[in-house]
């Protein structure tokens, strides 16, 4: 779905207050994260997540939460306490831009 169209559909519908990040930016940013997630949202780290194509409204939500301390992890916490709602909104947008296909086994 376009980058703009996600923004507005989470808008129009209320799921949660987008910020409208633009990918190229977040790219930049993503050098916080490529030593776990890598700059392509494919994990480095076996503990960590994969979080290419990941929506954005679930990325910015789980940033958020960890921000807030909603959700907890020792690593993430202390990571999303450093990020500015514009940071979020970015990274987000750069990690769900990622195209992820998943080829399930035969
Ligand atoms: C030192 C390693 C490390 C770094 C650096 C790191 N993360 Fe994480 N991240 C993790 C781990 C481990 C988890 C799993 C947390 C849990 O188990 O709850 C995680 C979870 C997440 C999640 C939740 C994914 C999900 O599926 O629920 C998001 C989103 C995320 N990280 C984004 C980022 C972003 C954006 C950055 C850079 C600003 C970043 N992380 C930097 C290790 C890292």
């Amino acid at each position: 779905m376009p980058v703009v169209a996600t923004a507005v559909l989470a808008v129009a519908t209320g799921i949660v207050s987008v910020h409208a990040g633009d990918p190229a930016s977040g790219r930049k940013k993503a050098s916080m994260c490529q030593t776990c997630h890598g700059y392509d949202g494919i994990a480095r780290i076996p503990n960590a997540p994969h979080i290419a194509g990941e929506s954005r409204i679930y990325l910015q939500a789980q940033l958020k939460a960890f921000r807030s301390g909603k959700r907890k992890h020792e690593i993430m916490s202390v990571i999303a306490g450093q990020l500015s709602d514009e940071d979020i909104a970015q990274l987000s947008a750069w990690y769900s831009s990622i195209e992820f296909t998943a080829i399930p086994p035969e």
